[in-house]
């Protein structure tokens, strides 16, 4: 997006500069969307002069105002659809994974999560032809669940299915693994995301996927307790306000799994109800609930999309990827 720098936002001199960088605020797109509050207590300034930088920053950035119905039609067109490799999904999806949309993965473990995620970092890149976006992915991995060699057979599995050689390691080349280690580290790489996402803008592989594998793990270990629910909602919304923001700026796919319990859970309350709540619900525009089926089989469930009908569909998890059942 934009080649400015912070130190060229009024009233940002080189120091304050710094120690909006060391507090993770790399890019103008990250200033331009947080608080004052917020900047004024990292940079050590007063408020009114942080909601000014906040202001030019969202004007250089060319963010953060209105936007007439027109320019959200024209955004709009730009929707792209990610194929999930599987007929009944992506029919179910309305045409597939959409950019410019948070879509939320729930259900229990091995309910096939990672591997979905995993299929859509591998078919995002493929061309518009092939149902995918011809971009690259950003996966925040906070369980440490990535692996290439999975990458490798499914990136195998579709050569056979398109009859055309891939090359393994160039689909590796093209996704950018981040480790969460907690998750303030993981809402902080949503902005190193927004900067890598804007150095690859102009290249041929423009980022068009943001995968955060699991979005809740982290929060859910570390707000224990009923006391600490209001601060971990509050904090979980700010990071899926950042996620969408992404989605917007780089027309962009977003993809966040949450697990849930099969046992009832003291601390969570009912077990069938993902963690994250409510507040997950109305953020992430598509849910879809994962379950387990016999052998290798997944039924997906869509449970809430704004402009599509729920839905069940089937499919499987084999050593090539995802396939119809
Ligand atoms: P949690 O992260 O623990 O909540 O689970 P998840 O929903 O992310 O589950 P995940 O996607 O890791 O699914 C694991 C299941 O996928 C395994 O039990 C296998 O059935 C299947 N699976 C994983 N890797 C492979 C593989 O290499 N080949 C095949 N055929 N199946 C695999
Ligand atoms: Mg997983």
């Amino acid at each position: 997006m934009s080649e400015i720098l912070l130190e060229e936002l009024p009233g940002v001199g080189p120091a304050t500069a710094e120690k909006l960088k060391e507090a993770g605020f790399n890019t103008i797109e990250a200033v331009a969307v947080a608080s004052p509050a917020e900047l004024a207590n990292t940079a050590e300034i007063g408020e009114s002069t942080a909601a000014k930088i906040i202001n030019s920053a969202r004007q250089s950035a060319d963010i953060g105002g209105f936007e007439t119905g027109d320019m959200v039609l024209e955004r709009r067109k730009l929707v792209g659809k990610l194929s999930t490799g599987c007929v009944e999904f992506d029919e179910m999806m309305g045409g597939g994974i959409e950019s410019q949309s948070i879509t939320e993965m729930y259900g229990e473990f091995g309910s096939g999560k990672t591997q979905v995620a995993h299929q859509l970092a591998v078919n995002v890149q493929l061309p518009k032809e092939q149902g995918g976006l011809g971009g690259s992915v950003i996966m925040i991995d906070t369980e440490n669940t990535f692996r290439p060699e999975r990458i490798k057979q499914m990136v195998q599995g579709l050569s056979e299915r398109d009859g055309v050689d891939y090359d393994p390691e160039e689909f590796l080349r093209n996704i950018h693994v981040a480790r969460a280690y907690n998750s303030n580290h993981q809402i902080l790489l949503v902005d190193s995301a927004m900067e890598l996402a804007n150095e690859l803008k102009e290249t041929d592989k423009p980022v068009r996927l943001l995968i955060v594998d699991s979005l809740t793990a982290h929060f859910r270990a570390e707000y224990v307790g009923r006391g600490t629910l209001a601060d971990r909602q509050q904090k979980l919304n700010k990071h899926l306000h950042g996620l969408q923001r992404f989605g917007d700026l780089y027309n962009s796919a977003v993809v966040v799994t949450n697990q849930v319990m099969s046992k009832p859970d003291a601390f969570f309350g009912d077990p069938t109800k993902p963690i994250g709540g409510h507040i997950l619900g109305h953020t992430a525009t598509f849910r879809l609930y994962l379950r387990k089926s016999k052998g290798d089989k997944r039924i997906i469930r869509l449970v809430d999309s704004p402009n599509l009908p729920d839905g069940e569909a089937i499919i499987s998890v084999t050593t090539e990827g995802l396939v119809d059942q």
